[in-house]
């Protein structure tokens, strides 16, 4: 790793444990939902552009030749290396005074994952993963599962308010077809985290984000997960499926969601 990437490593870390502790005091207490809406079931709070400022800003006086692309402001600043952030997923859940929400801040070097940071601040778990020198969880390696066998796996369908709902009820019928149990919890960034953990076997999302994913592809990538191609099919500049797995069982979810892996 270059001294330049490394420099940004170190400093992008301080940078989420910081936000982390703002996000973290600033979470609504256990209720219904406090925020505003986007969209039906789409949930914007206070925090989360608080969280993107800050990480912008922290990042610009550091490194002000650097590009930033936020999910709030989106593309602010250009370079080749490019900062993406979502400074809050799983809003819906943060909103609500649940746990499973996280921080996620990616680089991304000419368009390739290069480094991914992700704090859930609640559950005090971090996750850091740099590319080609591994992927770790508060200092320790983490790795895909061994699972093989669809009907002992676990998998996640992400749900947004985009999925449309024939299609989405497809796709549960065809995961629920091989045997794996579902989930779909509300944070596609903290989904694909529990793939590269071995938490969850394989994450599906019909159509997602590149600040849910930027950070987390380092780590899958770095954890030893099968991928579809999401930066090729369009990843970079729009709304995309997205398909990761353990190897064990990646051909037979590529196979029932139709999604090709690389
Ligand atoms: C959303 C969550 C959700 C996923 C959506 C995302 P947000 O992000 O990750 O689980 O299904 O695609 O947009 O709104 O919580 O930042
Ligand atoms: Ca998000």
């Amino acid at each position: 790793m270059t001294d330049a990437l490394s420099r940004r490593f170190n400093a992008a870390q301080k940078i989420v444990q910081k936000a982390a502790e703002i996000a973290l005091q600033m979470q609504p207490n256990p209720g219904g939902p406090k925020g505003f809406l986007k969209h039906t079931q789409n949930w914007l709070t206070e925090t989360d552009g608080k969280i993107e400022n800050f990480i912008s800003k922290s990042i610009q006086s550091l490194f002000p030749e650097d590009g930033f692309q936020g999910e709030e402001e989106g593309k602010t600043r250009s370079g080749s290396l490019r900062w993406i952030v979502d400074p809050i997923d799983g809003t819906s859940n943060y909103a609500r005074g649940r746990n499973r929400w996280c921080i996620s801040l990616g680089l991304m070097e000419e368009n390739i994952p290069t480094l991914g940071i992700i704090s859930t601040p609640y559950v005090k778990e971090f996750y850091t993963a740099r590319l080609g020198k591994g992927a770790f969880m508060n200092g320790y390696p983490i790795h895909v599962s061994d699972v093989k066998d669809p009907k002992i796996s676990m998998v996640e369908l992400g749900w947004s308010h985009v999925s449309k709902i024939e299609e989405f009820l497809k796709n549960a019928k065809a995961i629920l077809n091989t045997g794996a149990m579902i989930r779909t919890l509300g944070s596609g960034t903290m989904s694909l985290v529990d793939v590269a953990t071995g938490r969850l076997d394989g994450h599906y999302e019909m159509a997602i984000n590149l600040w849910d994913v930027a950070a987390a592809l380092v780590l899958l990538k770095e954890a030893g997960a099968c991928i579809s191609p999401f930066l090729e099919s369009g990843g970079l500049y729009q709304m995309t499926p997205i398909l990761t797995a353990t190897s064990g069982i990646a051909d037979i979810l590529s196979k029932a969601v139709s999604i090709p892996l690389s």
